[in-house]
């Protein structure tokens, strides 16, 4: 075996053995916690805490890469803060020198969700060195959903009910119901659609007539909107409509009628006229 690949499978056998074994820095990963609450970033690190010891806290936003986290502390044997990030957060250990680096976030933001990184450097002890990640999620309830009709309600029509809350993590899932006592509908005529809160119906009838409940529900709660649905006849329209086009050509033919007369007693006036202009 060449010496290159020896040192390789060296290289990988120590990689291997800081993984599984005993890694440096070790974080808890995922942390979900709700709005409002307060929430531990546990970190803990096998190091003596001597000369040259640094811990930082660095943080990027969903949606950043890793590298471009902005640091939040730093620890030398004298503690920094960055931003406003003393306001809510702090060490659960302090100073941090005892294995323990432990973030806590009092009062949870939505804005507080994202990587977090713990970060230990120890120049005296590489194998003390490393590196935590944790994805923090903070929980939000379901705002209150907004209900809405697209469509005209005729019978025989097709009309998608909405179903929208503005806020909510995880996603909010949509689910539609009828009242209890609803008349009952072919499964094909209510098509759901959890994800964007859609209820199509098909073929109006009077059987669809009645109350319609979303309900938009996570992991922390659930809430609701209602849609009124009321079926109108094509009929009763073809009547209306008939009404309407009956009124409309009674007056055309007024006007054509008054028209005429107007048009008639013009012309004779004019004939009248050209007689006498004919006798002079
Ligand atoms: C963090 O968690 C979210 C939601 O669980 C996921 O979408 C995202 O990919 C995770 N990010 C990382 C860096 O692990
Ligand atoms: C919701 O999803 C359904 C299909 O599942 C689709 O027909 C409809 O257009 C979608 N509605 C919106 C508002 O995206
Ligand atoms: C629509 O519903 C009516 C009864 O209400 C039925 O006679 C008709 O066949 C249905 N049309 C379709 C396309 O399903
Ligand atoms: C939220 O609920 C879904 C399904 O009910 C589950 O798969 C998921 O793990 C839950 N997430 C959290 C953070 O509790």
């Amino acid at each position: 075996m060449p010496p290159s690949q020896k040192e390789q499978i060296a290289w990988i056998l120590v990689f291997l053995f800081k993984v599984v074994c005993c890694r440096a820095v070790q974080v808890k990963n995922p942390i979900f916690a709700r709005v409002g609450e307060s929430a531990d970033l546990l970190c803990t690190y096998s190091t003596s805490a001597t000369q040259g010891f640094i811990l930082e806290w660095r943080y990027a936003a969903p949606g950043t890469p890793a590298i471009q986290a902005k640091m939040l502390l730093y620890f030398d044997g004298r503690l920094y803060w960055f931003g406003s990030s003393e306001s809510h957060m702090s060490l659960t250990q302090d100073p941090p020198v005892k294995g323990t680096a432990t973030l806590h976030i009092l009062n949870l933001l939505p804005s507080d969700t994202g990587l977090y990184i713990c970060l230990i450097t120890n120049p005296n002890d590489w194998s003390g060195s490393g590196q935590g990640l944790i994805n923090l999620t903070v929980l939000i309830p379901p705002s209150v959903p907004v209900c809405g009709l697209n469509g005209q309600v005729y019978a025989g029509n097709d009309v998608t009910l909405t179903c929208q809350s503005s806020h909510g993590v995880p996603a909010p899932i949509y689910s539609w119901s009828r009242e209890k006592n609803a008349a009952p509908l072919l499964p094909g005529n209510m098509v759901e659609d959890q994800h964007n809160g859609s209820l199509i119906l098909r073929n109006l009838s009077a059987a669809f007539y009645g109350i319609y409940t979303c309900r938009a529900s996570n992991n922390l709660s659930y809430t609701h909107c209602t849609v009124n649905v009321n079926v109108y006849n094509t009929g009763d329209t073809g009547t209306i409509a008939g009404v309407v086009m009956g009124a409309f050509i009674a007056i055309l033919l007024l006007a054509a009628v008054l028209g005429y007369f107007l048009w008639n007693s013009v012309n004779n006036r004019a004939r009248q006229l050209e007689r006498r202009i004919g006798t002079f």
